[in-house]
């Protein structure tokens, strides 16, 4: 009986090092996550030169640490994967040059995969994809609607014009002295408060499928400087209510919008900001009300964060199309889908 294999799989486009073990059947194996949040967060943001020096501090312990965990020895690899792009590069550089040094001196190919790509395929551990489908991306660099007729072909249908949902997220949490990265805590006082400021929602009359959350953010931004200067206090809670009624609010409504012009069979949300409470709960009452054929899928926090897991998931299907990548891979920073 032939042996069960396995591809390596590594991620370093941020702040997270990880490294991942994944079955050819797409079993996630072990997925090891080494977070570099510490060490970022007194700057208030991703310092790009502390990120690369942390991935190279970790990299090597992940990769032994992923294979341990699965039980499984270089013999049993079928190929290695990494994240080719978007990111930092510098970031990017170090996952891609242990991949590669580690593909190279164990003769195993080596499958380039797109960070993104990664995100939508976290949900394949929770069910096995059905096309066509559409994909609300959501992280602290992308913010994009992406419908995909087949496996491994991508569509942006909507995209924003300016910030990020995540990134939002987490200036608007600097202006209430919250720490890097605040969506998580936003979303813990959200649900603790209510939407009374009435904060815009940017383009969701519009006939298109595309966002805008920098007109939200200098709203809220103005009304907290506003308030200061009058030396008012407002209440923490209710502003953070409000900012994620909005937030929600327009994600919901395009990604209706999106399935309505694009009829699919499943929805995926992905990225980190697809462990918001409040966006996880307004989708799936929208959905159940409006297309109760559509098969939701949201994959658990530890999936939504940025992880190896979903780039091994992702390299299944690149693998099966025969997209390898040569000894040049380099970093793509801007890569899209
Ligand atoms: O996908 P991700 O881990 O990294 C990128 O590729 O960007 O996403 C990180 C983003 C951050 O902006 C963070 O504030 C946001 O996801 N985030 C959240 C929540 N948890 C993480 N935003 C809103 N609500 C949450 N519960
Ligand atoms: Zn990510």
């Amino acid at each position: 009986m032939e042996e069960k294999k396995y591809i390596l799989a590594i991620e370093s486009s941020c702040d997270e090092t990880s490294v991942a073990v994944v079955s050819l059947e797409n079993d996630l194996v072990s997925n090891v996550v080494a977070s570099q949040i510490l060490s970022h967060k007194r700057f208030g943001g991703v310092v790009p030169e502390v990120a690369s020096r942390h991935h190279v501090e970790q990299i090597i312990s992940c990769m032994e640490e992923a294979m341990t965990a699965a039980s499984v020895t270089v013999a049993d690899l079928e190929a290695v994967a990494v994240t080719e792009g978007p990111g930092l590069v510098g970031a990017l550089l170090i996952g891609i040059s242990a991949a590669k040094a580690f593909a190279w001196a164990n003769d195993l190919p080596l499958i380039p995969v797109n960070h993104m790509a990664g995100h939508i395929y976290a949900a394949s551990y929770v069910k096995p994809l059905e096309f066509p489908l559409m994909a609300l991306l959501v992280s602290g660099g992308h913010t994009e609607l992406v419908y995909m007729p087949e496996h491994g072909e991508y569509k942006i249908i909507g995209e924003t014009r300016d910030d990020a949902a995540g990134e939002a997220y987490d200036k608007v949490g600097r202006v209430l002295g919250l720490d890097y990265p605040s969506g998580k805590e936003i979303d813990e006082l959200a649900h603790q408060g209510n939407d009374t400021f009435n904060f815009p929602r940017a383009m969701i009359k519009e006939d298109n499928l595309d966002f805008s959350f920098s007109g939200l953010k200098s709203a809220f931004i103005n009304t907290v400087h506003n308030a200061e200067q009058k030396n008012e206090i407002l209440d923490r809670l209710d502003l953070a209510a409000s900012f994620q009624a909005s937030v929600v609010e327009v994600l919901k409504k395009k990604t209706l919008d999106a399935c309505t012009e694009y009829p699919v069979k499943q929805l995926v949300v992905a990225g980190g900001v697809a462990a918001n409470k409040g966006l996880r709960q307004g989708l799936t009452d929208a959905f159940a009300k409006s297309f109760p054929d559509v098969e939701l899928i949201i994959p658990p926090l530890n999936l939504c964060g940025d992880n190896a897991g979903m780039i091994g998931a992702a390299a299944l299907v690149e693998y099966k199309k025969n997209n390898l990548a040569g000894w040049d891979l380099n970093g793509n920073p801007g890569l899209s889908l």
